[in-house]
């Protein structure tokens, strides 16, 4: 089993994986409507942000499709936790991904999420050799659209009224996407 060497690093940040001890970091995060306006699973209660940290504390590496791989972005001179990025395996045979990233308000606007996010695609193709990783979000999340812009990706598909809000109402979801072959162009590989 391929097991990348944590904590990984980037510029500022530092990644590792979840801790029983980010319960606190990650409600305080799950419960802001302005983090999960576009996210799928809404405002997280205690018992349900528990039980994600149960299963992400076993995430160890992406072996098998729908393996996960969820990280704590920390400022690496602080330690202080800004928020959480993730690489997800979608198709072992197909060497296919997806990024996810969320970063806490009181640190947005400062570039954390496409650091995290690109540090997300190095692991996916320099060390898991993926061929292909995608990202997705609601349409009118601008703030995500920027950050798989700002990475290269590459717009790939809008899917009409493929999410359904809490009040009924319909959106149309984003997908994005960037090979090996194009990250390796752009002289990040
Ligand atoms: C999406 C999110 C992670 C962005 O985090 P961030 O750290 O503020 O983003 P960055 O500072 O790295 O910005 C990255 C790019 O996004 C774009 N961007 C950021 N905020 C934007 C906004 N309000 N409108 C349009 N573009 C924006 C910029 O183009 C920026 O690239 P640039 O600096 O090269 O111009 C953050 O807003 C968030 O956590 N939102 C809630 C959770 C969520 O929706 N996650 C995504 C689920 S699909």
């Amino acid at each position: 089993m391929k097991t990348p060497t944590l904590p990984l690093t980037s510029a500022r940040l530092a990644y590792r994986l979840n801790q029983q001890g980010d319960l606190e970091f990650l409600l305080d995060l799950h419960k802001r409507p302005d983090v999960v306006r576009f996210l799928p699973w809404g405002i997280q209660d205690e018992a349900g942000m528990k039980a994600k940290i149960d299963e992400r504390v076993q995430e160890k590496t992406l072996a098998e499709d729908g393996d996960k791989l969820n990280f704590i972005c920390l400022d690496k001179e602080t330690g202080i936790r800004v928020g959480e990025v993730g690489l997800f395996l979608r198709s072992k045979e197909h060497q296919g991904g997806e990024i996810g990233y969320v970063m806490h308000p009181d640190h947005a606007g400062q570039g954390y999420a496409k650091e995290a996010a690109r540090t997300m695609l190095a692991l996916a193709f320099d060390f898991f050799g993926l061929n292909r990783v995608m990202a997705r979000c609601d349409q009118r999340n601008k703030p995500s659209e920027g950050v798989m812009k700002a990475l290269g990706m590459r717009h790939e598909a809008t899917l009409i009224e493929n999410w359904r809000d809490d009040d009924g109402s319909w959106s149309n979801e984003l997908n994005y996407a960037i090979l090996k072959r194009e990250w390796d162009a752009q002289g990040r590989g």
